[in-house]
């Protein structure tokens, strides 16, 4: 087993298991739910709160604070040369509208905690290293997701996302000014940079690592994913007085398009992902026949060649499928599959293994912000267990030693990338 340098394992043994879980659950109480669950939507007054909470304990630990015009939060660790490209870690702290606890904010509260135990070690690197937190990587609220990192990575100008409306009709543009208005004493950066690399800490959000009774993941990529808006113009009309022969009943030729699409996604493998979340149904009253209906369609596969195929079968299938009712399908999201850089991940695999913990290669059917940084530096990931694969949902739970192993190796990677 390779020797690690003896101030890095300073650094490691004061990575605080305890310290690590109370300020998760800390930051938990920003938007707690029933159950053990989050609701903090992005750019709202408790993400707000929740970035503060993480702005004072990161300059405690000796970080410098900035934010850029997409809101991503930067909290930086200078090092010994100070025009070197930084180390990037970092995730989310937005959360979906009935998330867990873990899901995005771990991988920001173990750069912070290992921000902290390098402070504490005394260690001091080369490279700076910089924690960021991406604005709106779960397009819960404002869809799509990793506005943020999209924005840094230049995939499209953070005013693209502007015109995009929550569920209560309020902009994008409007939130982000807002918010960048309530933060405007922090200092600002301009969007953009090289790092020398990038890795974020998560949790896996599947069930492989726990099944197989493994502590960390070593990420190897991220699957493509395709969203969709589809929205169905029929005619709203009394629901007791119109003749079914007719109506133009959006939500009946809703229910005639999911049933064709779930036949053009069908997949013997079930490697294959294909979802809606959401609709939303005008004018959405039990005794009118709806006017129209607009849903999504979130489709994940590993396979590049599959993603596009399928996806570009959706507008054709659904047309096919109106029966009184017009269809519309407009693309929101596209990111292909990504293979991380041999050079985090090796860097991974070797501190889980010099740290003694089992780990196993895997890639990530979830999306992260990792996704938008690897075409734009060496990028990997680390996950840690999620019980019973639970995620999105308020049972989402890992274990404070679980977390805790992650933030080690997530210490050790930084400092080996940085020294
Ligand atoms: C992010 O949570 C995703 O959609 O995978
Ligand atoms: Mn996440
Ligand atoms: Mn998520």
């Amino acid at each position: 087993m390779k020797t690690a340098d003896k101030r890095n394992v300073t650094a490691i043994d004061c990575v605080s298991q305890d310290r690590q879980w109370q300020r998760l659950m800390e930051i938990a109480q920003f938007g707690a739910i029933a159950g053990d669950g989050v609701n903090r939507a992005c750019l709202t007054t408790l993400d707000r709160r929740a970035r503060r909470k993480l702005i004072g304990w990161a300059m405690e630990a000796g970080a410098t604070v900035s934010v850029d015009e997409a809101a991503n939060l930067w909290l930086r660790r200078e090092g010994t040369d100070t025009q070197a490209a930084p180390v990037l870690t970092g995730s989310h702290m937005d959360s979906q509208p009935r998330g867990g606890r873990f899901d995005g904010i771990y991988g920001v509260m173990a750069g912070l905690e290992a921000f902290t135990a390098m402070a504490q070690a005394g260690i001091s690197t080369t490279r700076p290293i910089e924690l960021v937190a991406w604005t709106n990587e779960e397009g819960a609220r404002f869809a799509p997701g990793c506005m943020g990192s999209m924005a840094w990575a230049g995939v499209k100008p953070i005013s693209a996302f502007f015109d995009v409306r929550d569920h209560t009709g309020n902009s994008f543009g409007d939130a982000l000014a807002e918010h960048l208005l309530a933060e405007a004493e922090l200092p600002r950066r301009p969007l953009g940079n090289k790092p020398h690399a990038y890795v974020e800490a998560h949790i896996e959000q599947g069930p492989r690592l726990e099944a197989q009774g493994i502590e960390i993941g070593v990420v190897t990529g991220i699957q493509g994913s395709r969203w969709f808006k589809v929205t169905i113009t029929g005619e709203s009309a009394h629901a007791g007085t119109t003749p079914i022969a007719m109506r133009r009943d959006a939500v009946q030729d809703t229910m005639h398009a999911i049933a064709a699409l779930n036949t053009l996604m069908h997949d013997p493998d079930d490697i294959l992902r294909f979802t809606v979340g959401r609709l939303t149904i005008e004018p959405n009253s039990g005794n009118s026949v709806a006017g129209s209906v607009i849903f999504s369609i979130d489709l994940r596969h590993p396979d590049q060649a599959v993603l596009i195929e399928r996806g570009d079968g959706i507008a054709g299938v659904v047309a096919g499928a109106m029966k009184t009712c017009e269809s519309t399908v407009e693309e929101i999201f596209h990111a292909l599959p990504k293979a991380f850089d041999p050079l985090v991940i090796g860097a991974v695999e070797a501190a889980a293994r010099r740290q003694g913990f089992s780990n196993m290669r895997l890639p990530s059917g979830a999306s992260h912000d990792a996704q938008f940084v690897q075409p734009v530096a060496p990028t990997g990931m680390i996950f840690v267990p999620s019980h019973k694969g639970i995620s999105h949902n308020p049972a989402e739970y890992t274990s404070p030693e679980q977390l805790a192993a992650g933030t080690r190796v997530l210490t050790e990677v930084l400092l080996e990338l940085a020294k």
